[in-house]
């Protein structure tokens, strides 16, 4: 088996675990299945999300709606595609009428996450908006930090993380859009200096 093959059978078993351990069975009792991650899972970024959407819930893929578009159009715009990165959220299942994931959901789902990132290997961690950046900086504030490359500690294990603001924030605020482009092509950019 390859080293990618083990990683693909360790996410399934993972998947596999959500379910049988009933992680937030108020919220899959509700959702039409569970959206683990898409992407490569050699991929040295991974972009981390909040919580599916409608369009997401339907297809078990993240990001594929709105949000998921403009995504498309950041990664394009630093020279990506989606397969070059992999991409997830915290909590992986559709909270009812999009509504934030609480607390409790988010929690739920952390160990979840980190064994992920453990699997997964990768150097830079991006959070997509203030639920996942909380995670990782508990104490920054998105507007000080986003597009910055920081090096943290989390649960013990050295990191680097990119906080960017939500996708969706570009939905609504024409200015964020170009932040959000102008922060994606920037931490590309220091990627490949890193080679
Ligand atoms: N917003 C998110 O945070 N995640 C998705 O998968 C889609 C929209």
């Amino acid at each position: 088996m390859s080293e990618r093959e083990k990683k693909l059978a360790m996410l399934d078993e993972l998947r596999r675990n959500i379910i049988d351990n009933n992680i937030c069975s108020n919220l899959a009792e509700q959702a039409t299945q569970l959206v683990m991650g898409e992407g490569n899972v050699d991929a040295a970024i991974v972009l981390i999300g909040e919580a599916p959407g409608k369009k997401e819930d339907e297809r078990g893929v993240p990001f594929v709606g709105a949000a998921g578009k403009f995504l498309n159009e950041m990664l394009l715009r630093a020279g990506m595609e989606r397969n070059d990165v992999y991409i997830t959220n915290i909590v992986k299942y559709r909270p009812p009428k999009n509504r934030d994931p609480s607390p409790e959901e988010k929690a739920a789902f952390l160990p979840y996450l980190l064994e992920q990132l453990r699997i997964i290997q990768p150097s830079i961690v991006i959070t997509l908006g203030r639920h996942s950046m909380e995670y990782f900086l508990p104490n920054a504030r998105i507007s000080d930090v986003h597009g910055q490359v920081i090096q943290t500690e989390f649960q013990g294990q050295a990191m680097t993380v990119v906080p960017l603001y939500h996708p969706a924030a570009a939905l609504y605020n024409g200015s964020m859009r170009q932040v959000l482009i102008d922060d994606f092509v920037h931490i590309a950019m220091i990627l490949e200096k890193q080679g």
